[in-house]
């Protein structure tokens, strides 16, 4: 058993790996040089580290979350990294119209889009389902519904651009967790809106990729915070930092979906070729011919 832990699992989880990854291009970081690139949720954690990686990269970037004085932080370490450009526009994803207009004067500040990096959470605690439908609504609008209302305001600089929409997840998006239920209802609907839209763009021509990211836990404060003396599995958190770098890598090589943490086998496991074998077959029944022509 010790050597099946000691050896097989880390040589199995390479194995899979390289099967996994070796179907895609390389990743260079020149890749996102002089690219205009939004991100969201970016005034700590994850989406924070990736304004930082996209910085190292040259992008240009734009950020958005509630707190005005932290993102102005972001901002200036964001062009102390190498930056080609960056600015910070506040506001909540609470606010459809915000989410709307932010976008619009992101692309006028940056002359257009190239990635739409969608990250933002709304603040939850984990407890058992307490009737909090208050709270259900507030996850569904903030972690889904401005998610979608984001990528419709994008979308057109994003088909000018043949750009790309990346949408942070979580394997509490992909498979049941307890503790977290609305949560992880707004991240399930985010992979059946955004999955349903990318077959969509496939058959329409629409060249502006999707790219879903898997998360398994990570090390930001909130985070660490919210499962303390709750959750504590084996493998503990991974670094935000390398997670940044996979969700652009993710986005840059226009990849459908990664899968990022700590736990082994997790994309293995997760990734599930009956849906994908399903929704190939599923394809051939439409008669899409009607809704080609625009
Ligand atoms: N950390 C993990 O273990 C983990 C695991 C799986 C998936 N993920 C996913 O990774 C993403 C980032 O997570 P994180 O751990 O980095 O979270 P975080 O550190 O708490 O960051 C959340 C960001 O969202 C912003 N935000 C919160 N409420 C907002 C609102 N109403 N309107 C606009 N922005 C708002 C926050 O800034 P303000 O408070 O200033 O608004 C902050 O910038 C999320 O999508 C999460 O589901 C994380
Ligand atoms: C989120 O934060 C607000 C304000 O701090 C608080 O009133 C609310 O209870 C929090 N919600 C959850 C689900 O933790
Ligand atoms: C879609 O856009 C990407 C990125 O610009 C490009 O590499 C690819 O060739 C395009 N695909 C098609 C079918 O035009």
């Amino acid at each position: 058993m010790a050597f099946m832990k000691k050896y097989l699992l880390p040589i199995g989880g390479l194995f899979l790996a390289y099967f996994f990854y070796s179907a895609h291009d390389e990743f260079r970081p020149e890749m996102l040089q002089g690219k205009k690139v939004i991100v969201t949720g970016a005034s700590k954690g994850i989406g924070e580290e990736i304004a930082y990686q996209l910085s190292k990269m040259g992008a240009h970037v734009v950020v958005t979350a509630r707190s005005k004085e932290t993102l102005q932080k972001v901002v200036s370490h964001c062009l102390e990294l190498g930056a080609a450009s960056a600015h910070s526009i506040a506001g909540t994803m609470e606010d459809m119209t915000f989410a709307e207009q932010f976008v619009v004067q992101a692309g006028k500040l940056m002359g257009g889009l190239d990635m739409l990096i969608l990250n933002h959470i709304t603040n939850t605690s984990m407890s058992l389902f307490n009737n909090d439908i208050h709270h259900v609504r507030k996850s569904m609008e903030v972690n889904f519904l401005s998610y979608v209302v984001l990528s419709v305001a994008a979308l057109p600089m994003l088909k000018q651009s043949s750009g790309s929409i990346v949408v942070v997840s979580s394997l509490a998006g992909k498979m049941a967790n307890p503790l977290i239920a609305p949560y992880s209802a707004s991240k399930f609907a985010l992979d059946g809106f955004f999955s349903s839209i990318r077959t969509e763009y496939s058959i329409t021509k629409v060249n502006v990729s999707i790219t879903l990211c898997f998360l398994g836990l990570i090390n930001t404060e909130t985070a660490m915070k919210a499962i303390s003396g709750i959750y504590d599995d084996a493998s503990g958190p991974a670094p935000k930092d390398q997670c940044a770098l996979e969700i652009i890598k993710g986005g840059a090589l226009r990849q459908e979906e990664i899968y990022y943490g700590n736990i082994p086998w997790v994309a293995f496991l997760l990734r599930n070729p009956g849906r994908k074998f399903m929704e190939f077959l599923n394809l051939k029944s439409y008669n899409m011919d009607k809704f080609k022509t625009n």
